[in-house]
């Protein structure tokens, strides 16, 4: 027990120090700009901005790379040295934090070959893995994983959803040489599997026989009428009978209202219609199964999780509601390193930002409380004088909070 928890201990000390940071980008001064490089391929892309946000945990390590105008387009990229994750695993981490309640963006990371043209980055650029959140109205609100393959952007077939609220939170995505991955968000994980079940990388391994088909005479009926069964002689009864109750009323007269008819009624012996007692049919052989056949087109690719050349990360959004932060990038062959940044950066600062956002909730909650009771202190006061001058009244006062 001891020796063991100590040998796992150690294993977990030689992963942090033999572990590989490819890339790591915290965002905490303008210095960033030395390594980020704006696209210039359109002339009104949005502009990133270094900022904190209206709440937050530490007002230095939160600080992020923020889209700052609405309706726009954003390109931005950094490189760093180009590898490949042959034999290792790859893990792409961020956070994002949508403070702006966000209604229609992106909020996704693109990782690039060595070779991307970073001035001339747009949604065209081609890119290996792309990865994070994604939301646009009620529908959308899932964290993409596409891989591209083949020249094939390729999309995840699960549907995994991200987070909607205003806080920061961390996606993780990792991809390990035994093609398999696992999707965490806040350290969680939310998803994982193999990589040829869950993306359509070839066309599947079986199929069914084109050349099978169900014979004319297979059974699949499971229950037929018993034959011994026969309807019993009393069984038919009329469904409906005279009421035998009523009474033809005493100032009927047949020759003004016609020949008296008594009303009718559900007969109470009525049996409904006759089925007979159903047994198993012997000659059942249960549901056709279609055989299925290797699928021809079937192409094995044991490197399914490959990128021989991984060199680049960037953001190539669009947004219609701009706020969003993104922060404490790392790309590291460690799961355990990742983690272990994810805790320094976002675990140190999520629950001192939600308590700052709570604060500025319950804020703005008695600001319009106060504001509330004022206009109705007013309306009182204005009523008998002038009753119809609503108009006003409906401005609703509201301020915004600036930072
Ligand atoms: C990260 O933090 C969580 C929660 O405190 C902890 O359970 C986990 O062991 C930490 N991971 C590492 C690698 O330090």
């Amino acid at each position: 027990m001891v020796r063991s928890s100590c040998l796992l201990l150690l294993v977990a000390l030689l992963a942090t120090v033999y572990s590989k940071d490819y890339f790591v980008e915290k965002f905490e001064d303008e210095s960033y700009k030395s390594r980020w490089v704006q696209s210039t391929a359109k002339p009104d892309l949005g502009e990133f901005k270094l900022s904190h946000g209206k709440f937050y945990g530490d007002a230095k390590k939160d600080l992020g790379l923020q889209t700052s105008q609405d309706a726009r387009f954003y390109g931005i990229s950094a490189k760093f040295d180009s590898f490949s994750n042959e034999g290792k695993t790859l893990v792409i981490q961020f956070t994002v934090k949508h403070e702006q309640k966000i209604d229609c963006g992106g909020g996704y990371v693109k990782v690039y070959p060595g070779d991307v043209d970073q001035a001339g980055l747009t949604g065209d650029s081609v890119y290996n893995i792309m990865f994070g959140p994604d939301i646009c109205g009620y529908s959308t609100k899932k964290v993409h994983v596409i891989f591209t393959y083949k020249g094939k952007n390729l999309l995840i077939k699960k549907d995994i959803k991200c987070k909607d609220d205003e806080l920061t939170h961390l996606y993780t995505l990792i991809l390990n040489p035994d093609n398999t991955y696992e999707v965490r968000i806040d350290n969680e994980k939310v998803e994982s599997g193999k990589l040829e079940e869950d993306w359509d990388f070839t066309a599947p391994k079986r199929i069914p026989d084109p050349n099978a088909k169900k014979p004319s005479d297979w059974v699949d009926t499971e229950k037929i009428d018993d034959p011994t069964d026969s309807k019993p002689d009393d069984w038919e009864k009329p469904e409906h009978i005279a009421d035998p109750e009523a009474k033809k009323p005493e100032d009927w007269d047949d020759e003004i209202d016609g020949t008296w008819e008594p009303p009718m009624i559900d007969n109470p012996e009525y049996k409904g219609v006759w089925k007979a007692r159903q047994i198993d049919n012997p000659a059942y052989k249960g549901p056709w199964v279609h055989p299925e056949i290797d699928n021809p087109e079937y192409v094995e690719d044991a490197n399914l999780y490959l990128f021989k050349d991984i060199g680049a990360i960037g953001f190539d959004l669009w947004q219609v509601k701009s706020g969003t932060i993104f922060d404490n990038i790392i790309i590291t062959d460690s799961v355990q390193r990742a983690e272990e940044f994810g805790n320094e950066t976002w675990g140190k600062t999520k629950d001192p930002e939600k308590k700052m956002k709570d604060a500025q909730d319950e804020e703005d909650r008695k600001k319009e409380e106060e504001e509330r009771k004022k206009k109705e202190a007013d309306d009182l006061k204005k009523k008998p004088a002038d009753e119809d001058s609503d108009a006003e009244d409906n401005k609703a006062p509201h301020a915004d909070d600036e930072l």
